[in-house]
C-alpha cells in the first residue's frame, strides 16, 4: 500500500471519478484486511439497494475532494 496515492490531479473529470471509486475501495481493504471476509460480505452490499446507495454517497465524497484538488477541471 506504499504510496498508492500519489496525486488527487487527473487528467479527465471520468478518471477523477474512478480515483474516488479507488479511494472509496481502498478504505474498505484498509479496514477489512481479509480478502476471504470481503469476499464473503460481498453479496451482502451488491444485493442490497440501500447499501448500493451507500457505496455512491462514499464516492460522492471523495469525488467532490478530487474535483476541488483539480479545481474542477476548469484549467
Ligand atoms: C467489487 C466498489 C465496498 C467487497 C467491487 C467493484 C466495485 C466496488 C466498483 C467491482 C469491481 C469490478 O468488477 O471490476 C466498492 C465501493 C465500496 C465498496 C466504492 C465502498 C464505498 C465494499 C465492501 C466490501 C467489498 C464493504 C466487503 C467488505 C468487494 C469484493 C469485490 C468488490 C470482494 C470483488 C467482487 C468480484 O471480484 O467479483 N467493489 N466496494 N466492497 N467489492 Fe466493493
Amino acid at each position: 500500500m506504499d504510496n498508492w496515492l500519489p496525486t488527487l490531479i487527473t487528467a479527465t473529470p471520468t478518471e477523477g471519478y474512478e480515483l474516488a471509486v479507488k479511494m472509496s475501495r481502498v478504505a474498505v481493504k484498509m479496514t477489512q484486511g481479509d480478502a476471504a471476509m470481503r469476499d464473503k460480505l460481498r453479496p451482502d452490499y451488491a444485493e442490497n439497494a440501500d447499501s448500493l446507495i451507500a457505496v455512491s454517497d462514499v464516492v460522492a465524497h471523495h469525488f467532490a475532494t478530487v474535483a476541488a484538488a483539480n479545481n474542477y477541471w476548469r484549467d
